[in-house]
């Protein structure tokens, strides 16, 4: 059976440098891929369909998802019959809804022998159709992006990380923390170093960046400011940030040992808290 993994996008850093005409905002954003995910199986079908199981599967529309804009925007008159396992909580800025979409369109091309999708600007501008956040999803590899997120840079040099991810379970509207930004031009990351020396470097300089979109998320969703404070609480947590536009966080750790048990510390101090230990950008 055809199968596609959809990582959670974790932004390492999100600044936010300017708004363009149509009110979208301008982004810069180091994003890696994590080793927790979504999954979706394709299969040949009469009907173009969509079931959802697992953990997350929940608070996911089986009509009007991502999934299914995706598989109508490669070709609305093609039919499969797609399994979503929901493992990532909806609407909390890891790229959940968008990572599926991105996935689907990887895997249907597949199904329905059309050429993969490459990596350029055309491919980047048409898979935007779907959400801002679909063409870094595409490639699930570790890069750069700017503009409003269809410009793409690759960085495969840049060391894996040992992380924790936390969600409250509280969901954060995207359109409501873009606007309650205090600051919306802010300085871009610069140029990012490619030879660090070794992971302690690496996080050297990404405790240096930030996320812009983290206070505002916080003034709206205070549990946030919590899920910070419990991660850099733990041992070892070497980085505690937002990603995108939470409420999910992110912590560093100096090994996946470090990590499972902060991870496994957290779990038990706050059970209703969504917690994955993962590796970032592996
Ligand atoms: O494109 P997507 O549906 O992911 O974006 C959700 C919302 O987030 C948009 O409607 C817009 O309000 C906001 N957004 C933004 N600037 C971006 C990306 C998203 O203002 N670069």
């Amino acid at each position: 059976m055809l199968e596609q993994f959809a990582p959670a996008k974790v932004n390492l850093t999100l600044h936010v440098t300017g708004q363009s005409a149509n009110g979208y905002h301008l982004l810069d954003s180091l994003v890696m891929f994590a080793s927790a995910g979504d999954h979706l199986t394709f299969e040949p079908a009469d009907e173009l369909s969509l079931s959802v199981d697992g953990p997350e599967s929940g608070a996911v529309p089986t009509d009007g998802n991502s999934v299914l804009s995706a598989a109508h925007l490669i070709d609305p008159q093609k039919s499969a019959h797609i399994h979503l396992t929901k493992v990532l909580p909806v609407a909390s800025g890891i790229g959940g809804g968008t990572a599926d979409a991105a996935a689907a369109y990887r895997g249907l091309l597949k199904l329905w022998g059309l050429p993969d999708a490459v990596p350029n600007a055309e491919t980047f501008a048409h898979i935007a159709k779907l959400g801002a956040d679909v063409p870094i999803c595409l490639f699930s590899q570790t890069a750069r992006m700017s503009g409003i997120g269809e410009k793409i840079e690759f960085m495969p040099e840049l060391p894996a990380l040992d992380a924790v991810l936390i969600n409250p379970r509280v969901e954060v509207s995207t359109p409501a923390v873009f606007k309650s930004i205090s600051s919306k031009n802010n300085a871009s990351m610069g140029t990012i170093p490619s030879n660090f020396i070794d992971q302690v470097e690496f996080i050297t300089w990404l405790q240096h960046q930030r996320n812009d979109m983290q206070d505002a998320a916080v003034s709206i969703a205070p549990v946030i400011e919590h899920v910070l404070a419990a991660l850099s609480a733990t041992q070892n947590c070497q980085l505690a940030r937002m990603s995108g536009s939470g409420a999910t966080c992110f912590g560093v750790f100096p090994s996946a040992e470090t990590a499972r048990n902060a991870a496994l510390q957290i779990s038990r101090d706050y059970p209703h808290w969504w917690v994955k230990s993962c590796t970032l950008g592996a």
